[in-house]
């Protein structure tokens, strides 16, 4: 655990970085930025003792920031409508705006810059986990493409400004505030369907809030140059299929899952880098799709289910 340190987070309100920046706020000066296009997010940081700083990515100079902060967790980017409407926009946010941050801290005082890649930038392998050396893909076209572009970049500036640097391919978080599996619970609970890719079983590794901020912390400090690029996710796999029955049996509801080309193909991690330098998760899935489930619909009497 990082201590006495001067970090700064970027979409520090969102829902991976936010329950980071908590922890870290326990034992350090943390600093958070956003636009704060929803105000309840600065009052929610200054709430856990987090500095707030707005500022847009993708606007202006970064001249004005704290000079001495030790270390950077870079997760403030263009996601879903926004890099889907507008890639110049989506390119100027996850790529170009994080050279201008990296080159900002240029001078050598940071020990980690950590940046938030996707799984999303792998192409399609069928029936096997994807290797950090596998070939970049489109599976979220903009996204993916500025996703892949930002690499270039963090990679670059790592290595030309000496700056200790982890990217983190994030694989389909989930908890109490969100994700892929938390929106097909809902779906699930609303007797809405459960679109998911022909090519079954849809194999992931989801990640639960608890264990996406250790791994979070210590992809910090596990920062180097060359850059050091790994897949983040959770150590078990399992199949959109198998949890939609879970939940569907936790809520007293059978899934409509239907299979679909349109459906976005599932992103499967290989752990093995993984679990050399970060580690493993330690949240069962069950258990953590349980507590999901407790945490959006608290009122709901869940069946056991094995
Ligand atoms: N969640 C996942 O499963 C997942 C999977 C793969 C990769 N990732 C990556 O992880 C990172 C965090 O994702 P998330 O799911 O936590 O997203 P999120 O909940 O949407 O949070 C994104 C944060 O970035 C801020 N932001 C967006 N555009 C900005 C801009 N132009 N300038 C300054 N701040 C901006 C947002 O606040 P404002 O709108 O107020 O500015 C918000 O605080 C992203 O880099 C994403 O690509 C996440």
């Amino acid at each position: 655990m990082l201590k006495g340190e001067k970090i700064l987070i970027t979409g520090a309100a969102g829902r991976v970085a936010f329950p980071i920046a908590r922890r870290l706020a326990q034992e350090n000066l943390v600093y958070g930025m956003a636009r704060f296009t929803k105000p309840a997010d600065r009052e929610k940081l200054v709430a856990h003792g987090i500095t707030p700083l707005q500022k847009d990515l993708g606007k202006g100079s970064f001249d004005d920031l704290p000079g001495d902060i030790t270390y950077i967790f870079h997760a403030g980017a263009a996601i879903s409508k926004e890099a889907s409407l507008d890639w110049q926009w989506a390119f100027e946010v996850n790529a170009h705006a994080t050279g201008r941050l990296m080159s900002r801290y240029k001078s050598g005082k940071l020990k980690g810059f950590v940046y938030c890649s996707t799984g999303s930038q792998y192409d399609y392998q069928g029936h096997r986990p994807l290797k950090e050396s596998d070939r970049p893909g489109l599976h979220n076209h903009n996204y993916s493409l500025s996703k892949i572009a930002g690499e270039a970049v963090v990679n670059f500036a790592s290595s030309q400004w000496n700056i200790p640097t982890t990217i983190i391919r994030i694989f389909s978080t989930y908890g109490p505030t969100g994700g892929a599996p938390y929106d097909r619970m809902k779906a699930i609970v609303e007797g809405r369907e459960v679109a998911l890719y022909p090519d079954k079983p849809n194999n992931y590794n989801p990640i639960f809030e608890d264990d996406y901020v250790d791994l979070g912390i210590r992809a910090m400090e596990v920062a180097r140059t060359p850059a050091l690029t790994v897949n983040w996710s959770g150590s078990e796999t399992v199949s959109a299929e198998d949890y939609c029955e879970y939940i569907g049996k936790l809520v007293g509801k059978k899934p409509k899952i239907v299979y679909n080309n349109t459906a976005y193909w599932p992103i499967w991690p290989d752990t093995t880098l993984m679990h050399q330098v970060l580690g493993r998760t330690k949240v069962h899935w069950q258990d953590g799709f349980k507590r999901m489930v407790q945490a959006a619909y608290p009122e709901m009497k869940l069946n056991d289910a094995p």
